[in-house]
């Protein structure tokens, strides 16, 4: 049987989370994500990890794992550091996460290792970005939790309330996703019996396509080009008779409205209110998904995540060049299940080809 893309294949059996592309419901071990308002990424986290609430001193000693993972080894840094900063910051994230593979990391317990991970990622991203921008390294602060740090780290200037609140809504939104292509990727990588440094490092080379992990930018730049109410018709007509792809719109599983997208444009309203770019957004939004199903009937064309993840992005005025890499930051947490998940119920990924060549 030959399915392109392997779109419907079901590839693994997973207790991770539960996507319905049907009924438009996420689950994250079982747990409804429109119940994780009141949760910390620290919790999300173990939660997804471990598949329990953590207790007091479970997340207390978790959160102190992950503190750990912000200082570097000497090795790693240096091999950021030596990278050119017209790479970008996802390129960068690969080099420095494969850096980590020395024998003594990959002899500890692979949950210790992914926990250690988690909280590298945000130290890499920062250092690189920071460099990029021409500004000096900010040291990680042990008073902040994994989302302050990440902004403190970005901006050097401790985070408001409102800004911190913003990013973890979004970071615990996109933290798993079933079997989407870069957490595929990660599984297929460690089939082979391969560690976890290189799973991850495959994961982050599959993010990185605008396709999966790079839409926000995108999604901005479709309202930059739209600017106002009246030219959303005009703006996307043409971009579908040119047979471009319309970014933000249309999911592989989700079927009506990806839940996260509600989800996140409730929280862009309960945090700002409604401005000038948010109603633009509203309307697009709306527009959009009436012209698609008039020149793609049938399709089932509606935001996904990315939509308002641009939204969010923009109110906490991260950059363009910084949204995947943030993507990542979360999605690392799924990433790092779904490898332990492969490892326990073990079956190397090996489909085959049809060949449709000549033969000579
Ligand atoms: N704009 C216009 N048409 C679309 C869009 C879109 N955003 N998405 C799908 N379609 C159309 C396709 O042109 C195709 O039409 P056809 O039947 O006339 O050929 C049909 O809908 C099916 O599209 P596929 O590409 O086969 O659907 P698939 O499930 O493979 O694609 C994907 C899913 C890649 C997300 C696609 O919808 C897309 O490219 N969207 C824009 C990019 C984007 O927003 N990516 C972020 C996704 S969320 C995430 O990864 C975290």
């Amino acid at each position: 049987m030959f399915q392109k893309g392997l779109k419907g294949v079901v590839a693994v059996h997973t207790k991770i989370s539960l996507v319905d592309g049907d009924q438009g419901t996420l689950r994250y071990r079982g747990l409804n994500v429109k119940e994780l308002a009141n949760y910390s990424f620290e919790q999300v986290a173990y939660f997804l990890s471990y598949d329990k609430v953590p207790s007091k001193e479970e997340l207390e000693k978790f959160s102190v794992k992950l503190k750990k993972g912000r200082n570097l080894p000497s090795h790693v840094h240096k091999i950021v550091d030596a990278l050119l900063p017209t790479i970008s910051i996802m390129d960068a994230m690969r080099t420095g996460i494969s850096a980590f593979a020395t024998p003594e990391f990959l002899e500890m317990e692979m949950t210790e290792q992914a926990t250690h991970l988690t909280g590298a990622l945000p130290v890499i991203i920062s250092r690189h970005y920071r460099k990029q921008q021409g500004l000096p390294f900010v040291e990680p602060n042990e008073n902040f939790t994994h989302t302050e740090n990440y902004l403190w780290m970005l901006n050097g200037v401790s985070p408001t309330s409102t800004q911190v609140k913003a990013l973890e809504t979004y970071l615990k939104l996109t933290m798993e996703h079933g079997l989407n292509a870069s957490t595929f990727a990660a599984r297929v990588t460690v089939s082979t019996d391969s560690d976890l440094p290189a799973a991850i490092t495959s994961a982050i080379g599959t993010m990185k396509g605008p396709l999966h992990g790079g839409a926000p930018s995108g999604v901005l730049a479709l309202l930059e080009e739209i600017r106002e109410e009246s030219r959303i018709r005009t703006v996307v007509e043409e971009k579908i008779q040119n047979g471009e792809k319309i970014m933000g719109f249309g999911h592989r599983i989700y079927k009506t409205e990806d839940p996260r997208s509600i989800l996140l444009r409730e929280a862009c309203l309960q945090l700002h209110g409604s401005d000038a770019w948010l109603d633009l957004a509203t309307a697009a939004e709306k527009e959009i998904t009436a012209l698609l199903e008039q020149f793609k009937p049938g399709r089932k064309l509606y935001t996904n995540v990315e939509f308002y993840a641009a939204a969010i992005m923009r109110s906490i005025e991260m950059p363009a060049s910084l949204f995947t890499p943030t993507f990542s930051v979360a999605r690392i947490v799924g990433w790092s299940a779904h490898v332990i998940e492969q490892v326990d119920d073990q079956a190397m990924f090996r489909p085959q080809s049809l060949y449709v060549g000549e033969c000579r």
